[in-house]
């Protein structure tokens, strides 16, 4: 059983301040792309996790990685043992601020339920994910969507559709470290920082489908974050808005970076300019919006 699963950038991510849990309440406009990882789940004694791809190296396979996890709680809940072998084939960068192990995490939920037969109401399903995650919610119901609370209560809004290019940085982020250089830097300078809300004009330039006026509305709370504990990003940002990227910005808590072009053959150029520019590992395109975790046709 095959699932594809889709990566998401925050077209906006306003961040509130830390709440008495550790969590951050978010006004935060996922939007899923097309760049996906696909989770195989066959029968097997004993739960095993395999991954393959260009960063498969740094994905954990043990208890810690959100596919075992999901497996774990739906067999649980279901009065199962999970015995499974979970292989994920991944291409969503790994730490890179693009919910890559959520988006395993969604995926393997979903292709054990079909596995199990069990099929668990989805209401139920999106209740697991926010038990996984506060990005894994919204892996599985893809396209566009508001997310508060944590992240992790979503209401669908609509998007036209926008081409993107992902510069992937040489090191990943820990998304906790990000949380806590927000709080650092809102603590130093001694901000109060106000509640989390979603912006009108972002909303209703993503339901446009204009890219300018998109442009002019994305924002990330946690890019001066991002940015204090990998300055070099600023590099990269830079080298894409000079490579005619019409805007560019941390996604989510980095440290890939995001950049909203006009088309696909902007996006082309985009990336070549910045795979030139040394400042990023790799790069990757994308449309948006994509649709969310998905079994394949068998
Ligand atoms: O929900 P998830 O386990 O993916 O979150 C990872 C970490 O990111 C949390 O432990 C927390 O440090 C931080 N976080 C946060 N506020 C959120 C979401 C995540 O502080 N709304």
């Amino acid at each position: 059983m095959t699932v594809r699963v889709p990566a998401k950038v925050n077209v906006q991510l306003a961040v509130g301040a830390a709440r008495p849990d550790g969590f951050h309440d978010l006004a935060n406009v996922f939007l899923a792309v097309s760049l996906y990882d696909e989770v195989t789940a066959s029968a097997a004694p004993g739960l095993t996790v395999t991954c393959a791809g260009p960063d498969a190296d740094q994905v954990p396979l043990d208890r810690t990685n959100l596919a075992a996890r999901a497996a774990e709680i739906l067999a649980a809940r279901s009065g199962l043992t999970p015995d499974v072998h979970l292989h994920i084939a991944k291409n969503i960068p790994v730490a890179g601020g693009m919910a890559g192990g959520s988006a395993d995490g969604a995926a393997a939920l979903l292709a054990c339920d079909a596995l199990w037969g069990l099929k668990t109401p989805r209401a139920e399903l999106l209740d697991i994910c926010a038990v996984l995650g506060s990005d894994v919610p919204f892996s599985l119901l893809g396209g566009a969507a508001l997310g508060t609370g944590r992240g992790e209560v979503l209401t669908p809004v609509p998007a036209g559709t926008f081409h993107w290019v992902f510069a992937v940085a040489e090191d990943g982020l820990s998304t906790p470290a990000v949380f806590r250089e927000f709080d650092r830097l809102a603590a130093e300078d001694g901000r109060t920082v106000p509640e989390p809300q979603a912006s009108p004009g972002l909303l209703a330039a993503l339901a446009s489908g204009d890219p300018d006026r998109l442009a002019g509305a994305l924002a990330n709370d946690l890019q001066p974050a991002a940015l204090s504990l990998r300055p070099h990003l600023a590099r990269t940002l830079a080298a894409g808005t000079g490579a005619g990227a019409l805007a560019a910005l941390v996604s989510g808590s980095g440290p890939t970076t995001a950049f909203l072009v006009r088309d696909a053959r902007a996006a082309a150029e985009v990336a070549a300019a910045l795979e030139a520019s040394a400042t990023c590992r790799t790069t990757r395109t994308a449309t948006s919006p994509a649709p969310g975790a998905t079994v394949l046709p068998g």
